[in-house]
């Protein structure tokens, strides 16, 4: 495995090792684990070379606490990049990501970032779109794999590669879950032990809402939101029921069936997202 600090050191491992082999591309924020690792798997096998990045993007991070506190283990991480077999990983500075000075291409994603996360996380996507962007253009990966827990940046990462124009394929991967069934993040390392025993109440919860996905919105959404609030350790942030194409909520009136239900809930500092389909 190939470890490239600089923009130049990875464009040259690139020229070296691509030679019309296919690329599959995991951009990621380190702290890595078992779901991250599923997407690893998946560019492995799907594509001739496997290139990851390990980037704590400043510029996405709407809270300078969440900054901070971010979990960061580089050796932990490359270790397990190498074992999933990866040819290539990017770890550059924030000096090296973003020289001073030196102006970044920034997309707008319309209403797509005006609901649920982009609308508690200002600027959380415009952060996004422009380190993904950034790393495609230095990547230029035929396939891109992303985890669905993260269902809205999907969504966004796809609006991104249209108006960039590239042929790159972004591959939607399944949320992996812990046995508790707790979707894997990198923020779980963060709970207090108390904290993390209770977490898995949320998806038990979103996954019982789904026994009542013939009921409308407004019934799911009154259910779902007494259950979490009534948990002591719990802060419902939102829980919202959308549309899987567009992320636009449904009238309350309407049914919750071929729709998507989404969820961030704060347990004392950490914040936890969570979606399941209906
Ligand atoms: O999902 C993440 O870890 C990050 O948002 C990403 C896509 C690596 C961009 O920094």
């Amino acid at each position: 495995m190939i470890v490239c600090k600089t923009k130049k050191e990875l464009s040259e491992a690139l020229r070296a090792g691509r030679n019309g082999k296919s690329v599959g591309f995991v951009p990621t924020m380190g702290a890595l684990h078992a779901g991250h690792a599923s997407l690893f798997e998946r560019a492995r096998a799907e594509n001739d070379l496997f290139v990851a990045s390990v980037f704590v993007n400043p510029i996405q991070f709407n809270n300078p606490d969440d900054l901070k506190n971010y979990p960061r283990h580089f050796e932990a991480d490359s270790e397990l990049l190498r074992e999933n077999g990866c040819d290539i990983v990017f770890a550059p500075s924030e000096e090296e990501m973003y020289p001073k000075g030196e102006a970044v291409k920034s997309y707008s994603f319309g209403t797509l970032e005006t609901v649920m996360e982009g609308a508690r996380r200002p600027g959380h996507f415009k952060g996004v779109g422009v380190v993904v962007g950034l790393l495609f253009e230095l990547v230029e990966p035929d396939r891109a794999y992303f985890g669905e827990k993260d269902f809205q940046q999907v969504a966004i990462i796809q609006d991104l590669v249209r108006q960039m124009g590239i042929k790159t394929q972004i591959v939607p991967c399944p949320i992996k879950r812990a046995d508790d069934g707790l979707a894997l993040s990198s923020r779980n390392a963060l709970l207090k032990p108390e904290d993390r025993a209770k977490a898995p109440y949320i998806h038990a919860t979103l996954k019982k809402s789904t026994e009542m996905a013939e009921k409308s919105c407004r019934e799911i959404k009154e259910w779902v939101e007494r259950r979490i609030t009534a948990v002591p350790e719990m802060k419902l942030e939102y829980f919202e029921i959308a549309r899987p194409h567009d992320l636009q909520p449904l009238r309350p009136d309407a049914a919750a069936k071929g729709n998507v239900g989404f969820i961030a809930v704060w347990m004392g500092n950490v914040r936890l997202i969570d979606n399941i389909r209906y």
